[in-house]
């Protein structure tokens, strides 16, 4: 069943983000996710699509229509939490500090474009169609407001890139980002349907 995210399943979806994706979100660890997660459900222009059965998530995907500040507004919605939080973190990892200032502040994040922000399906559950499904769900929701195509950014190691290519997303271009690769892809909705 795809639902959009609730609170109470926020846990299993920091659970399966930090399994499944390897980035700064996952190194900064679940309970960091959690926040990030269960604040991202107070921003109208944030959504959190999961495929859930028997009460357990198999995958999930979030998408927003305008990327352009959006860690900020996460961040200042529970302000202090994260303050506390990164400090906790940054006392421990002092390294992930600059990382963390270096991808709070990747270029992708200064346009104003809708992105799909990320998608994970659980190992033992990938290529069973569950991916093609969240992805059919995010361009209902686009196009519910509107949005007309956006973007998509991958580690060019990742397989997912494989996906998004077979799913329609055209390469738009690639840049350095923190010393790997980064394909930017676009999704034209128009009248495309996967
Ligand atoms: C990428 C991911 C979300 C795909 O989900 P999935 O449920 O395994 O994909 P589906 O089974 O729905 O596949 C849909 C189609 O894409 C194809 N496909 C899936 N993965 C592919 C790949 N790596 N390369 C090429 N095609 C691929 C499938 O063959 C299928 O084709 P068909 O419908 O024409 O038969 C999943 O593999 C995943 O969670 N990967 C790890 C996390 C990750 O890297 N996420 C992306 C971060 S940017």
């Amino acid at each position: 069943m795809l639902i959009k995210l609730q609170d109470s399943d926020v846990p299993q979806v920091a659970r399966l983000h930090c399994q499944e994706l390897n980035g700064l979100l996952s190194e900064l660890g679940i309970e960091f996710l959690e926040k990030f997660y269960r604040c991202s459900l107070m921003i109208p222009e944030m959504w959190t699509i999961v495929e859930k059965r028997n009460d357990h998530i198999l995958g999930f995907t979030s998408c927003v229509t305008n990327i352009n500040g959006l860690n900020k507004k996460i961040i200042f919605k529970d302000l202090w939490g994260f303050i506390i939080l990164f400090l906790k973190i940054f006392i421990t990892q002092p390294k992930l500090l600059v990382k963390t200032v270096k991808t709070f502040t990747y270029p992708g994040f200064s346009h104003d474009s809708p992105e799909l922000l990320t998608m994970a399906v659980e190992k033992k559950h990938q290529g069973k169609g569950i991916g093609r499904n969240l992805f059919g769900k995010c361009l209902e929701e686009f196009r519910k407001r509107g949005i007309k195509s956006f973007r998509i950014s991958a580690y060019d190691r990742l397989p997912a890139n494989g996906f998004y290519k077979h799913i329609g997303c055209g390469l738009e271009n690639s840049f350095n980002f923190l010393g790997e690769k980064m394909n930017y892809y676009l999704y034209k909705i128009e009248d495309k349907n996967v």
